[in-house]
């Protein structure tokens, strides 16, 4: 599972048709002459976002394409062209330089495709030529990190489970060197990881709860170490405090943290970040059967704090719990996990504005600069400290349900998962949704990737700038 698609970018081709970018309203003589001007009235082409003409050639071929960019150009809106233009090989004009490359990038991830299931895959593909200059390499990295997580969220829990997500650890580890270690099923009990055990454990046999743990440059003890940690739960059903079928319905999206982990470490590699890595994912499906774990039952963790479980369906922060302290074991630097945790995030800021957490104000800061410079936004939510005794429990340290009074559920989740964050270093965790629900040309519905390309950039201008 590589997801690939090298031929959407291309570097210096000849023989392209152009795209025009044209601002609303914005002069058109000099893009074809008079007769484009003719053509583009006739069609009541303005320039307004995202409006598309098709502009013909003397022998009713396509010559070229005029598109809207509105007050002003957003690069991400390229995204649409990968989708919309008729295949055939295509230059951007009218845009240069970061704006260009963004655009180029934007193309690229508007190409994504998921047609496993059909017995016939979509047409041809139209293609892009590459801004002269651009790192194509690179930027098909990128393009090819977002897609292996959005094809991982896309593909059904029957064909995405623990051992799945295993299988394609392996082999991000195997394409970098890297190591890796996985603990599953009762060997989760014998090395001390006791919440992803008991979360995973009513699950069948074939898909046993497992810990997964990349490892990569770890004797370079020079380089600082970066821990990237994903909610990997293959299917949510809410466990014995089952979901209704509505909330159901998109649970194959709950691994998708883990997808995000496992690909940003992927893409950290591939671009040989000068840093130590170490990626940990908990794979588990949050099932129903006899050996369920119940609300009531206080689990241990591997920190050896104790939980009380007030819901079972708040099982993200239980798995990330035993995964966030074993990252603490390595006393990184930098720590990013990456979960589908609540509900609540999505009420907050909705699908596609990712909540970030962190205390750190200068890694909150660099952050969101990167994701506001690769048009990849988060947005900084508070670790709230007064909200900090929802989670006490009467019986056990502390409860996975916070109590009704603080209602911020995503808050909560955050401020459980500070209690198990690595205490070297510094800490951010993003409550993604990972999923896009309007369906556009260029952002179909289905799996998102949120923040991969931000991170990545601020991990690539934190540690290379200074190498
Ligand atoms: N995976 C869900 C959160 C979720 C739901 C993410 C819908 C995206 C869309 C998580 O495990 C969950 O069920 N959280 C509960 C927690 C509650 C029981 C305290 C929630 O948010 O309702
Ligand atoms: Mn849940
Ligand atoms: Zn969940």
């Amino acid at each position: 599972m590589s997801v690939l698609h090298p031929e959407l970018l291309v570097a210096g081709a000849a023989g392209s048709l152009p795209v025009h970018i044209v601002l609303k309203d914005g002069p058109l003589d000099g893009l074809g002459g008079a007769a484009t001007a003719a053509w583009a009235g006739a069609h009541e082409f303005t320039g307004k976002t995202g409006q598309l003409l098709i502009l013909p050639g003397p022998d009713g071929a396509v010559a070229g394409a005029l598109f809207g960019a509105g007050e002003s150009f957003d690069p991400n809106s390229a995204r649409a062209l990968a989708a919309r233009l008729p295949a055939g090989l295509w230059r951007l004009e009218g845009v240069n330089g970061t704006e260009a490359e963004a655009a180029a990038l934007a193309f690229a991830l508007g190409g994504y495709r998921f047609d496993r299931y059909r017995a016939r895959p979509g047409g041809e593909r139209s293609q892009l030529v590459a801004p002269k200059g651009m790192d194509v390499a690179a930027a098909l990295r990128i393009a090819a990190a977002c897609a292996l997580a959005r094809e991982m969220v896309d593909t059904p829990a029957a064909d995405m489970g623990p051992l799945q997500i295993e299988t394609i650890a392996r082999e991000i580890a195997s394409e970098s060197k890297a190591t890796i270690a996985v603990t599953e099923g009762e060997a989760l009990l014998e090395a001390n990881y006791p919440a992803i055990h008991a979360v995973g454990r009513a699950a069948s046999p074939a898909r046993q709860p497992r810990i997964i743990e990349i490892g990569w440059n770890l004797d370079r003890t020079d380089l600082p170490l970066v821990a990237l940690v994903g909610k990997g739960v293959v299917f949510d059903s809410g466990g014995l405090n089952i979901k209704g079928g509505a909330g159901m319905r998109n649970m194959k999206k709950d691994m998708g943290g883990a997808a995000h982990a496992l690909a940003l470490g992927r893409l950290v590699m591939q671009s040989k970040l000068p840093v130590r890595l170490v990626v940990l994912v908990a794979a588990v499906e949050n099932a129903i059967s006899a050996d369920a774990f119940r609300p009531g039952d206080v689990l241990n963790s591997r920190k050896g704090l104790t939980i009380e479980i007030g819901n079972t369906d708040a099982e993200g922060r239980l798995i990330l719990a035993d995964a966030l302290c074993r990252a603490g074991e390595h006393k990184p630097d930098l720590t990013l996990d990456f979960a589908t945790l609540t509900g609540a995030a999505r009420i907050a800021l909705g699908p596609d504005l990712p909540p970030l957490y962190t205390e750190d104000d200068t890694l909150a800061d660099e952050l969101l600069e990167a994701g506001r410079a690769v048009h990849d936004p988060l947005w900084r939510m508070p670790l709230w400290s007064g909200y900090r005794a929802s989670i006490d429990s009467e019986l056990a340290d502390v409860r996975n349900d916070s109590a009704a009074w603080a209602q911020a559920g995503s808050v909560t989740a955050a401020l459980f998962l500070q209690r198990f964050a690595p205490e070297t270093g510094v800490w951010a965790h993003m409550d993604i949704f990972a999923w896009n629900p309007r369906a556009r040309p260029g952002w179909p519905e289905g799996g998102a990737a949120q923040a991969i390309r931000a991170c990545h950039a601020m991990l690539a201008r934190r540690y290379s700038a200074a190498r």
